[in-house]
């Protein structure tokens, strides 16, 4: 008898959708394709058609940061302000909001508001960043969707420096909050998130698995892309490496992972002494005491965390990282006692309340900081470990020295230095917002390409330009490959790279193995331009092709030759309005960092993968390069497809070109791909690349790489390669393909899409 019973078929529920063991459990190691299609517009209740520029720009920026203002300086009962002014708390948030940005691949930053989710709203770094967030969103709520958590965020930091007395550099509007974890993300080897909780540097260390060579070794160094000096930090740890207090070991740390979010010595100085003018440092009750981060908090603490049992369990008995103090006697104004005091006193190690290691002046007479709470107290000046770091180390100690003898150029450093820090993330200035951006050209971070001083092409030049490209001796297949290249570098994670600029003719770009190919066809492209353009600028009415323009229309020509060719007449998109840029604006080893170890488009591996990418797999590299592009699953494999059709292998191998009709844009590699009248067998010992064995003659007739293999093994790019091999599938596949390419091609069109993601 079934009455009363519960529907899933029991008197029992064992588990609901997501309860472990779920795929990833069974198979950890499969490829995640689905990571594809994270944070997509089904997790969005602003709907597609939102227009976030649209509806920043309707806001007051004055009045809204006036209201940001008052709001610093009026303390709440539920978390009390440090000396009445929530000013330093909020910047620690937007520092730590902007400071998990890497370089390497570009992910982290403050551009998505990702402090809200998990993992990161709950590492031990973020502690109380918490209540931070929670104190502003009376002024989030008020003023809804015209302004995002990731532009509050750093708008409150660069407010509350304001009205500490700091110059802030400008401000940009533009950040677009993400609506879900990323999930994908690869913050490190460690499991553990909580280094704090550690019971002995020696489990600290076994817990940090990123570092290479620690402890003095000359190859010393952070494994890629991470940025932070263990699990859960935003960068390193303030008590020294694995808190063994060493003032120059915390040093190199620092050195390793500023480096890693882009900044050099001077910037680093900067921001780290310009930061700690201001606030304090909280450890008044040891960690072991101290409730679970936010994310496992208890439901009734509705997304708070790290409850603090102690006293009031915040004001004067706040924990937050361990260490108590703050670093100057007047720690609301901008000044120059951090650096005063940390040259002017010799420091000696000593402990906080919470047994945190931390220093204080040997000299009794050293001046004191008012307590944050209690009327009347003073206490003793406090540095961190790596703030000490900054005097010893050789480097740093010139530029603080600098910094000590010229306080405007330290304010001027800092001022810049915070502007890169907590906008580098967002790309080209087309995507800054408000009245408060600035728009010089001589910012390098922000890849600068310079405004068009003349008359874009229009549809009819877009004809001439094609045939005329078409009718040089460049093949289709260098074309596609060139207009490929030039394209893929771009990264949606920091919005770098991209085909505007046409950086491809540029050092470093230029000079990368994989891009030789490219060399003679920007020759080729570069003729065309010059007479296209002619001497006289004026002699086309002003018009002008750009050359990142007109590689990407070759790539179009050629693919539109391809798809006729294949009996698929097909008109490719092409937007017109490329800039090019120079040399000079050109930071090329920030560059560098886009130089890739594996292209799976391309079928590149570097010769040294196995020492670069020693525990990921060329098609998890591909996976990750897909996402970068925020390509789907199914353009993704389009795309692949279409570009071994073209045979647009970096070095002209024969590798996925599963056809004999090269160049021309047939849906054969699906075909042979799903085939059963071959077999496949590894042809090197390690399994990177593949023979295709008839089965009938027993010859081998192709030749493949996992980048091409992994469409047919992988179940869930089966699924979609077996749609493109189906009967009705060339037509669809040859406009998925063309969808996809325009797609990247315009990737970095922040210009005609400013509203974009
Ligand atoms: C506070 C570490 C860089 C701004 C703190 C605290 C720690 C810390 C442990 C105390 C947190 C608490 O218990 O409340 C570090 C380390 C850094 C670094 C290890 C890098 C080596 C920066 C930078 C900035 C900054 C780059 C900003 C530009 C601040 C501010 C506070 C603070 C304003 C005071 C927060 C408050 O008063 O509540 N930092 N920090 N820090 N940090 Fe940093």
């Amino acid at each position: 008898k079934m009455e009363g019973k519960c529907p899933f078929g029991g008197d029992r529920i064992g588990g609901v959708e997501g309860t472990p063991p779920t795929l990833s459990d069974w198979y950890p190691n499969r490829l995640k394709v689905e990571l594809l299609h994270q944070n997509g517009p089904q997790a969005n209740p602003l709907g597609e058609d939102f227009n976030y520029a649209e509806a920043f720009n309707s806001i007051n920026l004055e009045e809204l940061k006036n209201e940001i203002k008052s709001f610093l300086t009026t303390s709440v009962d539920w978390w009390p302000s440090d000396y009445n002014n929530y000013g330093p708390q909020m910047i620690r948030m937007a520092w730590h909001s902007a400071g998990t940005y890497r370089i390497a691949d570009g992910r982290g930053g403050a551009g998505e508001a990702l402090q809200r989710f998990a993992p990161i709203n709950s590492w031990w770094d973020n502690g109380n960043t918490d209540k931070s967030r929670r104190l502003i969103w009376p002024i989030k709520q008020k003023y809804g969707s015209s302004l995002s958590w990731a532009d509050l965020i750093v708008l409150t930091g660069n407010c509350a420096l304001e009205i500490m007395g700091f110059p802030t550099y400008g401000f940009a509007g533009g950040r677009q909050d993400a609506w879900e974890a990323d999930n994908a993300t690869y913050w490190g080897p460690e499991v553990v998130h909580d280094m704090s909780k550690a019971k002995s540097p020696d489990e600290m260390v076994s817990r940090d698995k990123r570092w290479r060579g620690r402890n003095g070794n000359a190859d010393y160094d952070l494994e890629n892309p991470l940025a932070a000096s263990h699990q859960a930090l935003i960068y390193v740890n303030p008590e020294g490496p694995y808190a063994n207090g060493d003032p120059l070991g915390s040093a190199h740390d620092i050195r390793v992972t500023f480096t890693r979010m882009a900044m050099n010595n001077e910037e680093t100085v900067a921001l780290i002494a310009g930061g700690h003018a201001f606030g304090k440092s909280h450890g008044m009750v040891p960690a072991a005491k101290i409730g679970v981060a936010p994310e496992i908090a208890p439901m009734e603490a509705m997304g708070l965390g790290w409850h603090n049992p102690q006293g009031k369990g915040n004001a004067e008995d706040t924990m937050t990282n361990g260490i108590e103090g703050s670093w100057t006697p007047n720690p609301m104004q901008w000044d120059n006692d951090y650096l005063t005091n940390l040259f002017k006193f010799d420091w000696e190690q000593t402990k906080s309340p919470a047994g945190a290691l931390q220093w204080t002046p040997v000299d009794k007479n050293a001046p004191k900081t008012p307590d944050a709470h209690i009327e009347g107290q003073m206490n003793d000046l406090m540095m961190m470990t790596t703030d000490i770091a900054l005097k010893v180390d050789p480097e740093y100690r010139a530029v603080c020295e600098k910094f000590l003898n010229d306080f405007d150029a330290f304010t001027q450093a800092f001022s810049k230095a915070w502007y890169k820090l907590t906008h580098r993330d967002m790309g080209p200035r087309e995507r800054y917002l408000g009245p408060e951006k600035r728009n010089e050209n001589d910012l390098l971070w922000q890849d600068p390409i310079p405004l068009a001083d003349y008359t874009i092409i229009d549809a009819a030049d877009v004809a001439e330009l094609k045939k005329a490209i078409l009718a040089t001796d460049i093949s289709v297949s260098d074309l596609v490959f060139t207009a490929f290249s030039s394209a893929v570098t771009h990264r949606q994670s920091d919005k770098r790279g991209g085909a505007n600029g046409a950086r491809l003719a540029l050092a470093p770009q230029k000079d990368w193995e994989i891009n030789r190919r490219t060399v003679p066809v920007v020759a080729a492209l570069q003729k065309v331009m010059a007479d296209f353009n002619g001497t006289d600028k004026d002699s086309k009415g002003g018009k002008q092709v750009s050359l990142a323009d007109l590689i990407v229309l070759g790539g179009c020509a050629a693919l539109e030759k391809a798809a006729a060719d294949a009996g698929v007449p097909t008109e490719v998109p092409f937007t017109p309005g490329r800039r090019d840029t120079t040399q000079e604006l050109t930071d090329i080893e920030m560059f560098t960092w886009l130089k890739p170890v594996a292209d799976g488009f391309r079928n590149f591996l570097d010769n040294d993968f196995n020492q670069l990418a020693k525990h990921v797999a060329p098609e998890e590299m591909f996976l990750d390069k897909a996402q970068l592009l925020s390509l789907t699953s199914p353009e993704w494999v389009a795309l692949t497809g279409g570009l071994r059709a073209m045979n647009a292998n970096y070095d002209n191998s024969k590798h996925g070109i599963f056809t004999d009709r090269e160049g021309v844009l047939t849906n054969d590699f699906f075909n042979v791909l799903t085939s059963t009248d071959y077999e496949w067998k590894k042809s090197d010992s390690r399994g990177m690349t593949f023979w295709l064995k008839d089965r009938t003659s027993g010859e081998n007739r192709y030749s493949a790489t996992r980048a091409d293999l992994v469409f047919g093994s992988n179940s869930q790019l089966r699924a979609v390669a077996e749609v493109y091999a189906g009967k009705d599938g060339h037509q669809r596949f040859v406009k998925a393909f063309v969808k996809a390419w325009d797609k990247v091609m315009m990737l970095d069109r922040y210009d005609v899409k400013v509203a974009a993601r």
